[in-house]
């Protein structure tokens, strides 16, 4: 008796075990988890260092690619592009901007920071926004760049102050319905502006200065639901500084004032973007920055923090954002665990 009750037990565990495959939500089975560490130097899939400061990922058809200043060559970087489909394994592809070969004064009396790769719907062409720079920081220009493929050489398409601007620190955004800006620090780093670009992404046609008087740089924005957010930094040079976070229901005007994100020091850390991971159970959003001289400027490491939202009311965090955590926190981690495909994420 004993042993038939032993057998009906076993066959009913295997029939349970069974039924489980079947009734598991797919994506816990399907999970597949990328650990991002931060604080070490990222590796080409050649083992040499990656070296993409100051820049931004683009993601297309699949693929992950990754621009940015080449500070091997400290003050004169070229811009390298690496491509993965993991965000793990980083392939270099190629110096899609190099000096003296992408303009003669590159490498003499210009230099590159903040290269900024779009995709450009209309052309379908590749554009790279910069900043121009010469070594004293008095030319405060912008450059623009283009090429048919992502990996291409990068052919100039024009410099020079956009409308007339003097313009420093930069980056892009693309809005959901396409419009592209750049947006950079302008008038001797006192306010910020906010450059709308042609439809296709080559020349500025508008600008509106945000952040007027209040000195910031490297400002990342992003576009959540109806309310868009922007992270900048103080000016302080290679020195890391109090981020801070304002928002505004309209890209234009109505911007918050300032209000403090991160710890005094943004953990070592300079915006440069903000990533949004679309899955398929949840979006979410990483904040991407730079660790510049780490410990010098070759070394500078690349910085990447989930995005926490809290509930205002009771304090309490949650990994998404929802009508009730709707206070953008970030908050430190060595290392944490993302799924690309499904957008959750979790600390290791
Ligand atoms: C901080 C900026 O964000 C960098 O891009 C670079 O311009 C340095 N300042 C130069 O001091």
């Amino acid at each position: 008796m004993n042993r038939l009750l032993r057998f009906f037990t076993l066959q009913l565990t295997f029939f349970t075990f069974l039924l489980s495959l079947f009734t598991y939500p797919s994506s816990a089975l399907a999970q597949t988890w990328t650990t991002i560490e931060n604080g070490k130097t990222w590796m080409d899939t050649e083992g040499r260092p990656v070296y993409a400061n100051g820049g931004n990922f683009l993601l297309k058809d699949g693929v992950w690619y990754l621009v940015g200043e080449d500070r091997s060559s400290a003050w004169m970087p070229d811009v390298n592009l690496y491509c993965s489909t993991d965000f793990v394994h980083w392939k270099f592809v190629h110096k899609i901007i190099e000096n003296r070969r992408s303009h003669p004064d590159l490498g003499r009396r210009r230099m590159i920071e903040r290269p900024k790769l779009l995709f450009c719907p209309e052309t379908q062409k590749f554009v790279v926004w910069c900043h121009w720079e010469a070594r004293n920081y008095g030319a405060s220009e912008a450059a623009v760049f283009e090429c048919d493929s992502v990996g291409g050489d990068y052919e100039y398409v024009w410099s020079g102050r956009p409308l007339g601007t003097k313009s420093r620190d930069c980056n892009v955004f693309v809005d959901n319905d396409g419009t592209a800006f750049f947006i950079s620090t302008t008038d001797e780093n006192t306010n910020l502006g906010l450059f709308m670009l042609t439809s296709d992404y080559r020349q500025a046609v508008s600008k509106t200065v945000l952040c007027e008087g209040l000195r910031r740089e490297a400002p990342a924005i992003v576009h959540i639901d109806s309310t868009y957010y922007m992270i900048s930094s103080a000016c302080t040079g290679w020195e890391p500084n109090q981020a801070k976070l304002c928002v505004s229901r309209n890209l234009h005007v109505g911007w918050s004032r300032l209000f403090n994100i991160g710890d005094p020091i943004a953990y070592d850390s300079q915006a440069s973007s903000v990533l949004t991971i679309h899955g398929t159970e949840q979006t979410t959003y990483l904040y991407v920055g730079d660790r510049w001289m780490d410990p010098t400027l070759p070394e500078s490491k690349i910085i990447i923090l989930p995005i926490e939202w809290r509930n205002f009311h009771t304090g309490e965090l949650s990994k998404t954002k929802d009508e009730n955590h709707r206070q953008m926190v970030l908050n430190y981690r060595d290392r944490f665990e993302i799924d690309f495909k499904t957008g959750v994420w979790r600390d290791f």
